[in-house]
């Protein structure tokens, strides 16, 4: 049977937190290092240009992302490990998608929505600082979707509607020109844990509760100092499942470990000494991992060379879709 291909794409703003690492880093690199499916991961860099117009954040970003993949062992053998931007059939498909891609469609985007709507509050014109990235960022999604023929694409729930779209633009480009296009599905992991950040939250950037993923041991140790708790002495018996510091520990603990945490609640441990033992977990997990990281990013040539090699595989994938969506369309030689 033929595999499954699986693809992500990861927006090339902010560096990666320790929320990204449990929903959705540790997870895809435990999934693309089986033999089970074909995966593509790519640095979504023409997105990142969507919200973000400084170009040394942009470059940090793409830097500090891809070095945290492969610090963290994703097995680029096994994954086609590339940068948006270096396949430039996706710009291209996004073009020939864009011609016939309702208008209706676009406006439905809830990235858009949010944007008027919150011009409209504020009393300016409904389209007010909306460029025509942010308007047609699901075309763009829909090429690095349908380029591949992905099957799958995992993503976070604000993210389905847009898998939707590229589902609904695959058929009726199908249905126009002829079955080029596999009908793509969003995956949401429901057993992958949502980790909260400091004040209970979801971790997120938008809400600054994060924790960056590779920080210094002591930079790490400070954050989880500061990760709310309630009033309750040393002593006093505390509510594991109402606690943040417990849904960390869960995150990183074995089954035996999360077992005597819980009993350590009960007994009443201390929130500082909780704490400590927290950050050693989270610190022994990455700890490897992090110096790989710190190695990589001082010698960005390693690097270049995986995403020029994964680039490479990826646009001569992308030229024997190209070629089909050109001959279908009516763009083909005399
Ligand atoms: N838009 C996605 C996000 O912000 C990133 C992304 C870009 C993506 N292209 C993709 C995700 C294709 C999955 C498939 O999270």
């Amino acid at each position: 049977m033929q595999k499954q291909r699986v693809l992500t794409g990861i927006t090339t703003t902010g560096t990666p937190h320790l929320g990204n690492y449990v929903g959705a880093i540790r997870p895809a690199i435990a999934a693309s290092n089986g033999d089970a499916v074909d995966s593509y991961l790519f640095l979504a860099d023409y997105h990142a240009l969507i919200k973000c117009h400084d170009p040394a954040h942009v470059h940090q970003s793409t830097r500090e992302i891809a070095a945290t993949w492969l610090a963290l062992g994703l097995d680029t053998s096994k994954t086609y490990f590339y940068r948006q931007s270096d396949v430039p059939q996706i710009p291209e498909l996004m073009w020939i998608l864009t011609c016939l891609t309702a208008k209706g469609l676009m406006n439905r985007a809830h990235a858009y929505k949010a944007a008027v709507q919150s011009n409209e509050e504020a009393g300016e014109d409904q389209d007010y600082g909306v460029t025509m990235g942010l308007y047609s960022y699901p075309v763009l999604m829909a090429a690095d979707i349908l380029m591949f023929n992905a099957h799958k694409v995992p993503v976070g729930k604000d993210q389905i509607q847009h898998v939707e779209m590229a589902r609904d633009i695959a058929q009726r480009f199908n249905h126009h020109f002829g079955e080029v296009f596999t009908l793509p599905e969003a995956v949401v992991d429901e057993d992958v844990s949502v980790l909260a950040g400091l004040d209970g939250r979801k971790m997120s950037k938008s809400y600054g509760n994060t924790i960056p993923l590779f920080d210094t041991p002591k930079k790490l140790q400070k954050s989880i100092n500061k990760i709310k708790t309630n009033l309750l002495e040393p002593g006093d018996p505390k509510d594991p499942d109402d606690a943040v510091v417990f849904q960390f520990w869960e995150a990183f603990a074995s089954p035996e470990q999360v077992a005597y945490m819980r009993d350590q609640f009960a007994k009443g441990i201390a929130w500082g000494q909780a704490k400590k033992e927290l950050f050693e977990l989270i610190n022994d997990e990455l700890a490897p991992a992090r110096e790989r990281y710190n190695a990589l990013l001082a010698d960005m040539s390693y690097i270049e060379d995986e995403l020029q090699k994964g680039a490479q595989r990826a646009r001569e994938s992308a030229a024997e879709t190209m070629a089909k969506v050109r001959a279908a369309v009516g763009i083909r030689p005399l």
